[in-house]
């Protein structure tokens, strides 16, 4: 049995006596933490913690955390991880005064980055992708959702999955697949976007899950993209196959996306950039989770979703980055609590809940993953030296990770 054993923690964050499934509300600005700890792994989990009093007195590995902190890893439960190459003529279009919206319409966005996923080969959007994933891990990620979306053709989205797939077998941390063949109508279906549901429903999901390839179904229920129509008739075909909806709802205009998810059964919708009261509303009496992405509003100059008044309505927000080419090109989920705590008022505890625990939820992952808990998988980062929670959001632009450990080994970059 290996062991690994931190000694001299400053601060040992997110470290749950007794693990709960997810985190809602007034509690969110709560965050359970331990001054001068230890923290001690067997083999890939967390075997105990505590204070440095009852420390153990040795292991394979000691690693010293004297004036550092210890978080669980981020769960980043949202990102378009595979993508060919990055769009960025089009942010210059966009400084020049152009929409993502208006981008969209000419051809570009979604439908570009299809275009060019098209003509790569498998191999090399993994190539791409693998540097993204070591990226984001070095990043202080410890448990991931990926998507597809930007092949929109039977070929190219099962190649994009086929990609996931082959990541999830060389990945140090769990990856959650979903199937976004309604992220866009492609060019050759633009006058018949019918027809492209139909490829959907009866040509992609029975591949997708006969290939098994996702967890997940979404499609981007959103103006000028899908209708709530079209999107409740794909999710209902996805449950069939067994595949549980996670949608893009709400970034563009209140398109009916939260009514469409949550009667639909989401395990989450995603953006919500444009709610109002109706919308927090439903949310609170339904199990759909929340799940918001300010780097996206950020990046594209949009407003930002009313985090603090899902959090009066008793919400469990959970927090991801949207990492894609178009509208997020960031996977660093410190930048992501920076965001919540500087542009939508959530307190640094409430933020650091949304992008640990509520967001290992969000991907069904929260008995392993999301907290400092026994029997939990050791995924974990060592800040560099901070005296406070609240200097992970403060120092914006500094990464706050000095070590990271996944599976309870100290993890370098490839
Ligand atoms: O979550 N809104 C839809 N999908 C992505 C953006 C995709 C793109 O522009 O390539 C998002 O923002
Ligand atoms: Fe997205």
């Amino acid at each position: 049995m290996a062991t690994l054993l931190i000694r001299n923690i400053g601060l040992l964050v997110q470290a749950e006596k007794r693990p709960r499934p997810v985190v809602s509300g007034a509690e969110m600005a709560k965050l359970p933490v331990l001054p001068h700890a230890f923290l001690l792994a067997e083999n890939d989990r967390i075997a105990a913690f505590g204070p440095m009093e009852r420390c153990p007195e040795r292991a394979d590995t000691v690693l010293d955390a004297t004036g550092r902190m210890v978080f669980p890893s981020w769960c980043d439960s949202h990102t378009h991880l595979v993508f060919a190459a990055p769009r960025d003529e089009e942010f210059v279009d966009r400084i020049r005064g152009l929409s993502y919206e208006e981008i969209a319409r000419r051809g570009g966005g979604i439908l570009n980055s299809a275009r060019r996923l098209r003509q790569m080969s498998e191999d090399a959007l993994l190539e791409g992708a693998w540097q993204r994933l070591c990226e984001v891990i070095a990043q202080g990620t410890g448990a991931i959702e990926i998507k597809s979306g930007y092949g929109l053709s039977v070929e190219s989205e099962l190649k994009m999955l086929r990609v996931i797939r082959r990541l999830k077998a060389i990945s140090p941390i769990p990856i959650k697949a979903t199937f976004l063949g309604a992220h866009a109508v492609p060019e050759e279906y633009r006058s018949r976007r019918h027809d492209y549901i139909d490829l959907i429903i009866h040509q992609m999901l029975p591949r997708v899950a006969e290939e098994r390839l996702a967890e997940y179904c979404d499609v981007f229920c959103d103006r000028g993209f899908f209708t709530p129509q079209e999107t409740e008739r794909i999710l209902q075909a996805a449950w069939q196959y067994g595949l549980k909806p996670k949608i893009h709802a709400n970034e563009l205009a209140n398109s009916g996306g939260v009514q469409v998810g949550v009667a639909n059964g989401a395990l989450s919708v995603d953006h919500l950039e444009c709610v109002g009261a109706e919308e927090i509303a439903l949310l609170r009496d339904s199990p759909t989770l929340p799940v918001l992405l300010p780097v996206c509003a950020f990046f594209l100059g949009i407003p930002y979703a009313p985090a603090r008044q899902m959090l009066d309505a008793g919400l469990p927000v959970v927090l991801a980055s949207d990492y894609n080419p178009g509208s997020a090109p960031s996977g660093r989920m410190a930048f992501v609590v920076s965001l919540a705590c500087i542009q939508m008022k959530m307190l640094p505890e409430e933020a650091i809940n949304a992008a640990t625990l509520n967001g290992a939820r969000a991907i069904e992952l929260e008995a392993d993953y999301g907290s400092i808990a026994v029997g939990k998988k050791a995924n974990l980062f060592i800040t560099r030296p901070m005296t406070s929670l609240a200097q992970i959001p403060y120092f914006f632009g500094t990464d706050p990770i000095e070590t990271v450990i996944l599976n309870g080994r100290v993890w370098k970059q490839p």
